[in-house]
């Protein structure tokens, strides 16, 4: 699963019966239709968060008696859990619902939710636009889709799009769904107070919250005893986590949280996405340090390496700052990768302000990126102060030049590492071939070697690097102790 998700997750689609029985959920018997079963389907686009509270969203429907399918066509409830970050999702989305109107028309009954930040962006205006569906659910509501659905059923379309100032979902024990039983995701905080002009965030999912530090910690214990050892704690802006036990009134600080959750167990990787540079502390990068199971990589979106695009950005930093927030990281953890977002053809961006992102990427020596040329966002501050100018043609040329550096820069970074030997969490069976295995070190790199008799998915090993490209490092299992 990628941070950010444009494209449909057909994992449902994709897999197979057989493949999917491997699954902890589901069963040969969940593929298939019964008129009058409770059986949902659910695919997620967007942010970790989306795809994290798609697991709620099933947990809450598996009190109320429903079974999750991976199989469309067995399912009474079609939900689509989306995210209208950039246009381009929206539009996915809406293809998506061309498919499930099928879906609907062949079994008579089938009800088709909209969750997640497009229902919350849209509203009701999405009951008028898609005739088809009967549930728009907002991200702080989904504790209302039981209800939700009992009005859908006897005839009424379900609708909640409220925004909450406390939801967290604390006390729901998250029913993982697309998981390999060995990484996962804990939500550790909703919303964002930020208000950078060109994001829909704010809008769709409302005010900051944090989540009780004790529900993390439990979650996290919870993982581990189940065999997971890689947990990536999630929010919009983790950094500024920040909980007030109600009974002590002691507040827990992103920093003190890591350390909570890192003293779970040493064998379980605590990673977190995704960090406002503005709020990254040197408490966090101490922790870091000091933690050999936090892992060392931080992923700092710098949206443009220009001081007056960043003024316009709102993001509240500018080229110098955060330079120096890069140096510092370096300083304090020198074996640490750092990734990116970057924007390109932002309102009134000048070739010479697109090259200050080309030479910041430089300066940063970012493992990776996640790259996006601007998409106007109706209602957000640059949609109704600046004009979206940049033509199209000139946004996809910078963002090819931001996406082709990045490529060098990440060969340059990855041929570093060979020679060098990483302990690794084995997560699985390579994509392209059963006799190698996948995992990644502490720095987020996906590794991929030969498999060793006697080791599993959920194993440590120290693997030497012999080969790297942009993506992807190539090595050896030097030593299956899983003890660095
Ligand atoms: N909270 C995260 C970002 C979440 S959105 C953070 O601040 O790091 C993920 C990324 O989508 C952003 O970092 C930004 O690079 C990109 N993005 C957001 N709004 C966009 C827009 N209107 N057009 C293009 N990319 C956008
Ligand atoms: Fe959007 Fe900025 Fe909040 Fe990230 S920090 S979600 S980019 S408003
Ligand atoms: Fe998209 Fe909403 Fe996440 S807009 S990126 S799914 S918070």
């Amino acid at each position: 699963m990628g941070l950010y998700n444009d494209n449909p997750t057909l994992e449902g689609l994709e897999k197979t019966i057989d493949e999917s029985k491997q699954g902890e959920v589901f069963s040969q018997s969940d593929f298939m239709y019964d008129p009058s079963g409770k059986k949902f389907y659910i695919e997620s686009y967007g942010c970790s968060m989306n795809f994290s509270d798609s697991e709620i969203v099933a947990s809450i429907l598996g009190k109320e008696g429903f079974s999750p399918t991976k199989n469309m066509d067995a399912a009474n409830l079609i939900l689509i859990n989306t995210c209208s970050i950039r246009e381009k999702a929206e539009l996915t989305v809406r293809k998506r619902l061309r498919i499930f109107e099928k879906a609907k028309k062949e079994r008579q009954g089938t009800l088709i939710g909209v969750l997640g930040c497009m229902a919350e962006r849209l509203k009701k205006k999405l009951l008028e636009e898609e005739q088809i569906v009967d549930l728009v659910v907002g991200p702080d509501a989904y504790r209302d889709l039981p209800n939700l659905i009992q009005s859908a059923n006897e005839g009424d379309k379900g609708v909640n799009v409220l925004l909450s100032r406390e939801e967290t979902y604390a006390d729901i024990a998250p029913l993982r769904l697309n998981s390999n039983g060995i990484v996962g995701f804990i939500s550790i905080m909703r919303g964002c107070d930020n208000m950078c002009s060109f994001c829909v965030v704010p809008f769709t999912r409302g005010r900051e919250r944090s989540r009780n530090a004790f529900t993390i910690v439990s979650e996290a214990k919870d993982l581990y005893d189940k065999g997971y050892r890689d947990v990536t704690l999630l929010g919009q802006n983790v950094d500024s986590y920040k909980w007030e036990n109600p009974e002590t009134k002691e507040t827990v600080s992103f920093a003190e949280l890591l350390i909570m959750v890192a003293e779970v167990h040493p064998d379980l990787r605590v990673r977190f996405s995704t960090s406002h540079p503005k709020d990254i502390t040197k408490d966090v990068m101490y922790a870091i340090r000091d933690y050999e199971n936090i892992c060392k990589y931080i992923h700092l979106p710098v949206q443009s390496g220009n001081s007056r695009i960043l003024k316009r950005m709102n993001r509240t930093y500018d080229r110098e700052w955060y330079m120096q927030k890069v140096d510092e990281i370096y300083e304090i953890i020198p074996d640490c990768a750092i990734s990116s977002d970057m924007i390109a053809g932002f309102c009134s961006e000048t070739e010479e302000e697109h090259q200050d992102t080309l030479t910041i990427m430089e300066h940063a020596q970012y493992s990776m990126s996640y790259m996006f040329y601007y998409s106007e966002r109706e209602g957000t501050l640059a949609h109704r102060k600046y004009e979206d100018d940049i033509p199209l043609e000139i946004k996809k040329r910078r963002l090819n030049e931001i996406i082709k550096l990045q490529g060098e820069i990440s060969t340059a970074v990855n041929a570093k590492d060979v020679g060098q030997t990483f302990r690794i969490l084995i997560e699985g069976d390579s994509k392209k071939s059963a006799d190698d295995f996948k995992g990644r070190n502490s720095q987020n790199k996906m590794c991929i070697f030969s498999k060793k008799a006697g080791l599993k998915a959920g194993d440590y090993v120290q693997v030497q690097i012999t080969e790297s490209n942009s993506a992807t490092l190539k090595g050896f299992i030097v030593e299956s102790s899983d003890k660095v």
